[in-house]
Order: C-alpha cells, then sequence, then structure tokens
C-alpha cells in the first residue's frame, strides 16, 4: 500500500505549532529523506523550522482568504516544487459558541472557522488536484492528508461549528476517497482524540484539558505509523473507538452505492 514513505515533497499546512508541526519533523526524519515545506502564518515560527533541516522549506501563507489567492499560492506553490505529491492540511481553528446566549455568538468566527477547517481547504483540493492527477496518469502515487478529529463523528455541543466543519471534512473525505479509487490519488484522512497542542490556548481552558489530552510524541508516533502503512483513515485514541463504534463498513457502503449508480447512469 503507497504511504507517506513514498512521498518525495510533503507541504504541511498548519506546521508551526502542534500536530502539524510534530507530523512535518517527522517526516522529515523518514529515510527516504522528503523535502518538507512548513506553511503558516507566523513568519517566526517558519524561521525557526528552517533550521532544523536542509530540506525543511518554507511558505508563509493565511488560509483563511479569497479563492484567488489561494489559487496563487498553489500555483506559486508548483513552481517552485513540482515534485510536491503530498499535502497535509493540518491548519484548524476553534471557537466557543453558547447557543443559551445567542447575543455573544460572534459570526465572523462563525465565518473565519468555516472557512479556515473546511471551504478552504475544499478549494486547495480543487487547486491541487490537477498535479496529482497528472502524477497518476505517470503512475506515480501522491497523497491528500486532511486532519478532521473524532469530534466530527460524534460532536461537543460546546464547539458546535467547529464540529460541523469537521464533519464536512470527514464527509468530502469519503467522497473524495470513493471518486479516485480508481486514480493514484491517495485520501488518508487523520482523526486525532484530544492532543497537546495550542488548539484551545485562547479558551483559557488548556491546563484542564492537558489532564486528559494525549501527549504529542504519543500521538505523533501512531499517526507516522498509519501514514507510513497508508491507512485510509488514521484513527487514534479514543477517535478510534467513535469510528469503529458508529462508522462500521460506512466507506464499503458509500463506495458500493456510488459503484451502483455509476453503471446505471453510465448504461443510459
Ligand atoms: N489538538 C487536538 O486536540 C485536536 C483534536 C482533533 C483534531 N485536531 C486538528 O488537528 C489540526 C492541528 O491542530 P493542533 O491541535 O495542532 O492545533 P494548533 O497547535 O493550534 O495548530 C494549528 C495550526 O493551524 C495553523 N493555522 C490556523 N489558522 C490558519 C490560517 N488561517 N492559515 C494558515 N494556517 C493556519 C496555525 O498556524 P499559524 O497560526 O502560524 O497560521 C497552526 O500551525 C487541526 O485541524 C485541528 O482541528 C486537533
Amino acid at each position: 500500500m503507497p504511504g507517506i514513505k513514498d512521498a518525495k515533497c510533503v507541504l504541511v499546512l498548519g506546521a508551526t505549532s502542534g500536530i502539524g508541526r510534530a507530523l512535518a519533523l517527522a517526516i522529515h526524519d523518514l529515510d527516504t529523506a522528503p523535502t518538507v515545506i512548513v506553511a503558516g502564518r507566523r513568519q517566526e515560527r517558519l524561521d525557526e523550522l528552517a533550521k532544523q533541516g536542509e530540506r525543511i522549506k518554507t511558505a508563509r501563507v493565511d488560509i483563511n482568504t479569497s479563492e484567488n489567492e489561494l489559487k496563487g499560492f498553489v500555483q506559486e506553490t508548483l513552481s517552485k516544487f513540482p515534485e510536491l505529491d503530498a499535502v497535509i492540511f493540518s491548519s484548524g481553528i476553534q471557537h466557543v459558541f453558547d447557543f443559551t446566549k445567542p447575543e455573544t455568538i460572534d459570526l465572523s468566527k462563525f465565518q473565519d472557522e468555516i472557512t479556515t477547517n473546511y471551504v478552504s481547504i475544499f478549494k486547495l483540493i480543487v487547486f491541487f488536484l490537477p498535479q496529482f492527477l497528472k502524477l497518476s496518469d505517470e503512475g506515480r502515487p501522491s497523497f491528500i492528508i486532511p486532519i478532521t478529529s473524532g469530534l466530527s463523528i460524534v460532536p461537543f455541543p460546546r464547539v458546535a461549528n467547529y464540529c460541523a466543519s469537521k464533519a464536512a471534512l470527514h464527509s468530502l473525505d469519503i467522497s473524495l476517497r470513493t471518486q479516485l479509487a480508481k486514480t493514484k490519488v491517495n485520501v488518508i484522512e487523520i482523526l486525532p482524540p484530544l492532543v497537546e497542542s495550542e488548539l484551545h490556548d485562547h479558551q483559557g481552558i488548556t491546563p484542564a484539558l492537558a489532564k486528559a489530552w494525549m501527549p504529542l510524541d504519543e500521538f505523533t508516533k501512531n499517526a507516522m505509523e498509519g501514514l507510513i502503512r497508508g491507512d485510509p483513515q488514521v484513527a487514534i485514541g479514543t477517535a478510534a473507538k467513535t469510528v469503529s463504534k458508529y462508522e462500521q463498513d460506512k466507506q464499503e457502503t458509500v463506495q458500493r452505492l456510488h459503484d451502483q449508480i455509476s453503471a446505471i447512469t453510465s448504461s443510459n
């Protein structure tokens, strides 16, 4: 099965902290010596990462932006790195919304969250796909690696829109994988449990969460094992339990329905 060990050049969006940073460094350390492009908004964090290895390149980007800017970013990245064959979508934000106090709900935060966690990722995938389908035609594998969450399946109401954005991305991953099944484009979804990171810092609850989260090293070790094997879904810890409880046979069911409908529509 093709896995991340087969990638030559990996872009990690959201590599300036937490899960993205840890995966970028672990992939950089693979024996296969891929180029790793680390991306995010904070330049000083990118500069620090660039010092960790010659094969670490940087790209400053804010994905909460217009379609044209996203397209320009993809074109520029591909012109600098024509070998690019994997993208990890680790960029993400999380906001708390209280529907019992609707006057406190900041709709600009809702918009930022849905754009960052879903809408821009959808657009970026559309812009990267021609490159990956070209590689597929040449017989080479490529990898689209979105990061969702166990909360994409069972929501945590305090962060309702975050969960909705991850549910949308989770659903998209299944459809993408199904549509691309006959190509060499691999869609690998990572579903983390609660993991040590900076995601919740602005909510002021990090010390409480730190009592329950999975240490980043443990998460990264497990995630890398799945990425190297090329598992279609890399669900870890409590997220793995959620998948096995609520999503048994889902991918197979979707693939069967897709194949049935395709057979009917192509015979008309
Ligand atoms: N930690 C958890 O418990 C957990 C659980 C399940 C899923 N996840 C998911 O895992 C992924 C990584 O999160 P994390 O926990 O590692 O959080 P984190 O430490 O806060 O990292 C989030 C990353 O996203 C980047 N980012 C945010 N907005 C961006 C934007 N507009 N444009 C470009 N980059 C942006 C940040 O970089 P800059 O600020 O430099 O732009 C940062 O590198 C996220 O998708 C998150 O939803 C996390």
